[in-house]
Protein backbone atom coordinates (compact mmCIF):
# COMPACT_ATOMS: atom_id res chain seq x y z
CA UNK A 1 0.00 0.00 0.00
CA UNK A 2 0.89 3.87 -0.27
CA UNK A 3 0.54 6.78 1.69
CA UNK A 4 0.15 9.32 -0.59
CA UNK A 5 -0.11 12.19 2.54
CA UNK A 6 2.26 11.94 5.24
CA UNK A 7 4.05 14.19 7.83
CA UNK A 8 6.52 11.72 8.40
CA UNK A 9 10.09 13.76 8.36
CA UNK A 10 11.65 14.54 11.44
CA UNK A 11 11.61 18.30 12.81
CA UNK A 12 10.46 19.60 9.45
CA UNK A 13 6.61 20.96 9.90
CA UNK A 14 4.24 20.23 12.28
CA UNK A 15 4.55 16.69 12.14
CA UNK A 16 7.00 14.42 13.44
CA UNK A 17 9.32 15.91 16.15
CA UNK A 18 12.12 14.06 16.30
CA UNK A 19 14.35 11.22 14.27
CA UNK A 20 12.96 8.68 16.83
CA UNK A 21 9.37 9.46 16.26
CA UNK A 22 9.95 9.48 12.65
CA UNK A 23 11.54 5.61 12.79
CA UNK A 24 8.55 4.14 15.09
CA UNK A 25 5.96 5.91 12.40
CA UNK A 26 7.82 4.53 9.64
CA UNK A 27 8.02 0.90 11.87
CA UNK A 28 4.11 1.45 12.33
CA UNK A 29 3.41 2.25 8.48
CA UNK A 30 5.10 -1.74 8.04
CA UNK A 31 3.04 -2.69 10.30
CA UNK A 32 -0.17 -1.38 8.65
CA UNK A 33 1.06 -2.89 5.55
CA UNK A 34 2.44 0.19 4.16
CA UNK A 35 5.74 -0.17 1.40
CA UNK A 36 5.56 3.37 0.04
CA UNK A 37 4.91 7.01 2.03
CA UNK A 38 5.15 10.28 -0.04
CA UNK A 39 6.24 12.43 2.58
CA UNK A 40 4.13 15.67 2.49
CA UNK A 41 5.82 18.29 4.18
CA UNK A 42 3.41 21.42 4.58
CA UNK A 43 3.80 24.17 2.75
CA UNK A 44 2.19 27.38 3.26
CA UNK A 45 3.91 30.45 1.69
CA UNK A 46 5.53 33.00 4.31
CA UNK A 47 4.80 30.63 7.11
CA UNK A 48 6.10 27.25 8.74
CA UNK A 49 6.92 26.53 5.13
CA UNK A 50 10.43 24.52 5.04
CA UNK A 51 12.74 24.66 1.84
CA UNK A 52 12.79 21.90 -0.35
CA UNK A 53 16.55 21.25 -0.53
CA UNK A 54 16.40 20.93 3.18
CA UNK A 55 13.29 18.32 2.70
CA UNK A 56 15.66 16.88 0.43
CA UNK A 57 18.97 16.98 2.94
CA UNK A 58 16.51 15.35 5.81
CA UNK A 59 14.60 12.61 3.41
CA UNK A 60 18.21 11.17 2.61
CA UNK A 61 19.05 11.28 6.03
CA UNK A 62 16.31 9.45 7.11
CA UNK A 63 16.61 6.87 4.34
CA UNK A 64 20.09 5.98 6.14
CA UNK A 65 18.50 5.55 9.28
CA UNK A 66 15.98 3.07 7.84
CA UNK A 67 17.83 1.06 6.09
CA UNK A 68 20.77 0.97 9.61
CA UNK A 69 17.47 0.18 11.68
CA UNK A 70 16.46 -2.53 8.54
CA UNK A 71 12.84 -0.87 8.35
CA UNK A 72 11.79 -1.61 4.89
CA UNK A 73 9.54 1.02 3.92
CA UNK A 74 10.59 3.39 1.21
CA UNK A 75 9.73 6.97 1.36
CA UNK A 76 9.38 10.03 -1.18
CA UNK A 77 9.51 13.51 -1.11
CA UNK A 78 6.68 16.06 -2.10
CA UNK A 79 4.15 18.71 -0.87
CA UNK A 80 1.00 19.52 0.77
CA UNK A 81 0.78 22.96 -0.62
CA UNK A 82 -1.61 25.49 0.76
CA UNK A 83 -3.95 27.61 -1.54
CA UNK A 84 -2.52 30.46 -2.29
CA UNK A 85 -2.80 32.86 -5.55
CA UNK A 86 1.14 32.37 -6.04
CA UNK A 87 0.96 28.98 -5.67
CA UNK A 88 1.93 28.18 -9.52
CA UNK A 89 4.84 30.30 -9.37
CA UNK A 90 6.30 28.80 -6.07
CA UNK A 91 5.90 25.22 -8.60
CA UNK A 92 7.69 26.77 -11.09
CA UNK A 93 10.50 28.50 -9.54
CA UNK A 94 10.79 25.50 -7.24
CA UNK A 95 10.04 26.54 -3.49
CA UNK A 96 7.04 23.80 -2.97
CA UNK A 97 7.19 20.22 -4.54
CA UNK A 98 4.63 18.51 -6.65
CA UNK A 99 4.08 14.56 -5.48
CA UNK A 100 7.36 12.56 -6.18
CA UNK A 101 8.27 15.74 -8.92
CA UNK A 102 4.81 13.82 -10.65
CA UNK A 103 2.17 16.22 -12.20
CA UNK A 104 -0.20 15.98 -9.14
CA UNK A 105 0.08 18.50 -6.62
CA UNK A 106 -1.87 17.93 -2.84
CA UNK A 107 -3.52 21.02 -2.30
CA UNK A 108 -4.64 22.05 1.50
CA UNK A 109 -7.53 23.95 1.55
CA UNK A 110 -8.25 25.92 4.48
CA UNK A 111 -10.84 24.25 7.58
CA UNK A 112 -13.62 26.61 7.25
CA UNK A 113 -13.70 28.53 4.19
CA UNK A 114 -13.37 27.97 0.18
CA UNK A 115 -11.53 31.08 -1.07
CA UNK A 116 -13.37 31.97 -4.30
CA UNK A 117 -10.03 31.83 -6.22
CA UNK A 118 -9.65 28.08 -5.90
CA UNK A 119 -11.27 27.08 -8.91
CA UNK A 120 -9.56 29.70 -10.78
CA UNK A 121 -6.11 27.79 -9.30
CA UNK A 122 -7.50 24.58 -10.03
CA UNK A 123 -8.08 25.91 -13.90
CA UNK A 124 -4.70 27.61 -13.99
CA UNK A 125 -2.80 24.54 -12.72
CA UNK A 126 -3.99 22.16 -15.48
CA UNK A 127 -2.55 24.73 -17.88
CA UNK A 128 0.45 24.01 -16.78
CA UNK A 129 0.63 20.09 -16.80
CA UNK A 130 -0.31 19.91 -13.22
CA UNK A 131 -3.17 17.71 -11.62
CA UNK A 132 -4.54 19.13 -8.17
CA UNK A 133 -5.88 16.53 -5.63
CA UNK A 134 -7.53 18.22 -2.93
CA UNK A 135 -5.99 16.87 0.37
CA UNK A 136 -8.99 15.39 2.99
CA UNK A 137 -11.93 17.02 1.27
CA UNK A 138 -14.57 15.96 3.77
CA UNK A 139 -12.45 18.21 6.82
CA UNK A 140 -13.41 21.31 4.85
CA UNK A 141 -17.04 22.88 6.48
CA UNK A 142 -18.52 24.03 3.09
CA UNK A 143 -17.98 20.42 1.76
CA UNK A 144 -19.60 19.12 4.79
CA UNK A 145 -22.23 21.75 4.45
CA UNK A 146 -22.19 20.85 0.63
CA UNK A 147 -20.86 17.82 -0.50
CA UNK A 148 -21.68 19.64 -4.42
CA UNK A 149 -19.28 22.03 -3.64
CA UNK A 150 -16.18 19.44 -4.02
CA UNK A 151 -18.03 17.72 -7.03
CA UNK A 152 -18.12 20.96 -9.24
CA UNK A 153 -14.16 21.20 -8.38
CA UNK A 154 -14.13 17.17 -9.60
CA UNK A 155 -16.01 18.47 -12.46
CA UNK A 156 -13.10 21.34 -13.39
CA UNK A 157 -10.57 18.63 -13.43
CA UNK A 158 -9.62 18.24 -9.80
CA UNK A 159 -8.93 14.83 -7.73
CA UNK A 160 -9.29 14.55 -4.20
CA UNK A 161 -7.79 12.25 -1.37
CA UNK A 162 -9.53 11.00 1.96
CA UNK A 163 -7.65 10.89 4.80
CA UNK A 164 -8.56 6.99 6.62
CA UNK A 165 -8.97 8.10 9.80
CA UNK A 166 -11.86 10.02 9.03
CA UNK A 167 -13.57 7.23 8.53
CA UNK A 168 -12.64 5.65 11.61
CA UNK A 169 -14.62 8.85 13.13
CA UNK A 170 -11.65 10.35 14.76
CA UNK A 171 -12.66 14.00 13.54
CA UNK A 172 -16.11 13.73 14.59
CA UNK A 173 -19.57 12.14 13.26
CA UNK A 174 -20.05 14.67 10.80
CA UNK A 175 -16.50 14.91 8.91
CA UNK A 176 -17.12 10.81 8.75
CA UNK A 177 -20.78 11.04 7.31
CA UNK A 178 -19.07 13.18 4.59
CA UNK A 179 -16.32 10.87 4.51
CA UNK A 180 -18.71 8.33 3.04
CA UNK A 181 -20.70 10.37 1.24
CA UNK A 182 -17.77 11.62 -0.78
CA UNK A 183 -16.93 7.43 -1.24
CA UNK A 184 -20.43 6.68 -2.40
CA UNK A 185 -20.44 9.23 -4.86
CA UNK A 186 -16.87 8.60 -6.51
CA UNK A 187 -15.45 11.93 -5.10
CA UNK A 188 -12.12 9.96 -3.63
CA UNK A 189 -9.51 9.15 -5.86
CA UNK A 190 -6.45 8.48 -3.30
CA UNK A 191 -6.06 7.86 0.38
CA UNK A 192 -4.09 9.26 2.90
CA UNK A 193 -3.65 8.51 6.53
CA UNK A 194 -1.93 12.36 7.13
CA UNK A 195 -0.09 10.44 9.54
CA UNK A 196 1.94 13.43 12.05
CA UNK A 197 2.77 11.46 14.98
CA UNK A 198 3.07 8.12 16.44
CA UNK A 199 0.24 8.73 18.88
CA UNK A 200 -3.32 9.81 17.85
CA UNK A 201 -2.66 11.13 14.33
CA UNK A 202 -0.26 7.87 13.93
CA UNK A 203 -0.17 5.54 10.46
CA UNK A 204 -2.19 3.03 12.65
CA UNK A 205 -5.36 3.09 10.32
CA UNK A 206 -6.01 -0.58 9.65
CA UNK A 207 -9.54 0.73 11.43
CA UNK A 208 -10.21 2.97 9.02
CA UNK A 209 -9.09 0.28 6.22
CA UNK A 210 -11.52 -1.86 7.23
CA UNK A 211 -14.47 0.31 7.27
CA UNK A 212 -13.28 0.90 3.70
CA UNK A 213 -13.32 -2.42 2.23
CA UNK A 214 -16.92 -2.66 4.02
CA UNK A 215 -18.06 0.61 2.12
CA UNK A 216 -16.84 -0.17 -1.45
CA UNK A 217 -16.23 -2.35 -4.01
CA UNK A 218 -12.70 -5.29 -4.26
CA UNK A 219 -11.90 -3.46 -7.45
CA UNK A 220 -12.11 -0.24 -5.75
CA UNK A 221 -10.15 -0.91 -2.91
CA UNK A 222 -7.50 -1.74 -4.54
CA UNK A 223 -7.67 1.09 -6.99
CA UNK A 224 -7.73 3.58 -4.17
CA UNK A 225 -4.79 1.55 -2.17
CA UNK A 226 -2.79 0.58 -5.01
CA UNK A 227 -3.21 1.12 -8.47
CA UNK A 228 -4.06 4.79 -8.35
CA UNK A 229 -1.09 6.02 -6.04
CA UNK A 230 1.03 3.77 -8.32
CA UNK A 231 0.26 5.15 -11.35
CA UNK A 232 0.93 8.91 -9.63
CA UNK A 233 4.41 7.80 -8.69
CA UNK A 234 5.00 6.78 -12.31
CA UNK A 235 3.66 10.32 -13.21
CA UNK A 236 0.55 8.58 -15.36
CA UNK A 237 -2.73 9.73 -15.56
CA UNK A 238 -5.62 7.42 -13.70
CA UNK A 239 -9.27 6.73 -15.13
CA UNK A 240 -11.54 7.96 -12.89
CA UNK A 241 -15.47 7.05 -12.55
CA UNK A 242 -17.86 9.99 -13.42
CA UNK A 243 -18.55 11.29 -9.77
CA UNK A 244 -22.32 11.52 -8.75
CA UNK A 245 -23.81 14.80 -7.91
CA UNK A 246 -25.42 14.49 -4.27
CA UNK A 247 -28.70 14.83 -3.62
CA UNK A 248 -29.78 15.97 -0.14
CA UNK A 249 -32.33 13.84 1.82
CA UNK A 250 -35.30 15.23 1.73
CA UNK A 251 -37.03 15.36 5.21
CA UNK A 252 -40.50 13.80 5.59
CA UNK A 253 -43.54 15.78 5.76
CA UNK A 254 -44.32 15.16 9.14
CA UNK A 255 -41.35 16.78 10.14
CA UNK A 256 -41.32 19.47 7.61
CA UNK A 257 -45.07 20.10 9.03
CA UNK A 258 -43.97 20.65 12.15
CA UNK A 259 -41.51 22.97 10.98
CA UNK A 260 -43.74 24.88 9.35
CA UNK A 261 -46.22 25.19 12.92
CA UNK A 262 -43.55 25.92 15.06
CA UNK A 263 -42.32 29.04 12.60
CA UNK A 264 -45.66 30.06 12.58
CA UNK A 265 -45.86 29.90 16.60
CA UNK A 266 -42.92 31.46 17.78
FE1 LIG B 1 -1.39 16.98 6.14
Amino acid sequence: MIDIHSHILPAVDDGSKDLAMSLDMARMYVENGFTTVIATPHYIEGSISTKKDKNKKVLDMFKEELKRENIELEILLGNEAYVSMDLIGDLEEGRVASLYDSRYVLLELPMQDMPLYVESLIYELQLKGYTPIIAHPERNSTIVEDPNILYNLIEKGALAQLNLPSLEGRYGEKIKETAEILLSHNMIHFLGTDAHTNRGRSPKVSEGLNILKSLISEEKYEDLTINNPTKLINNQSINIEEPIEYKKRKTKWPVRAWNKISSLLY
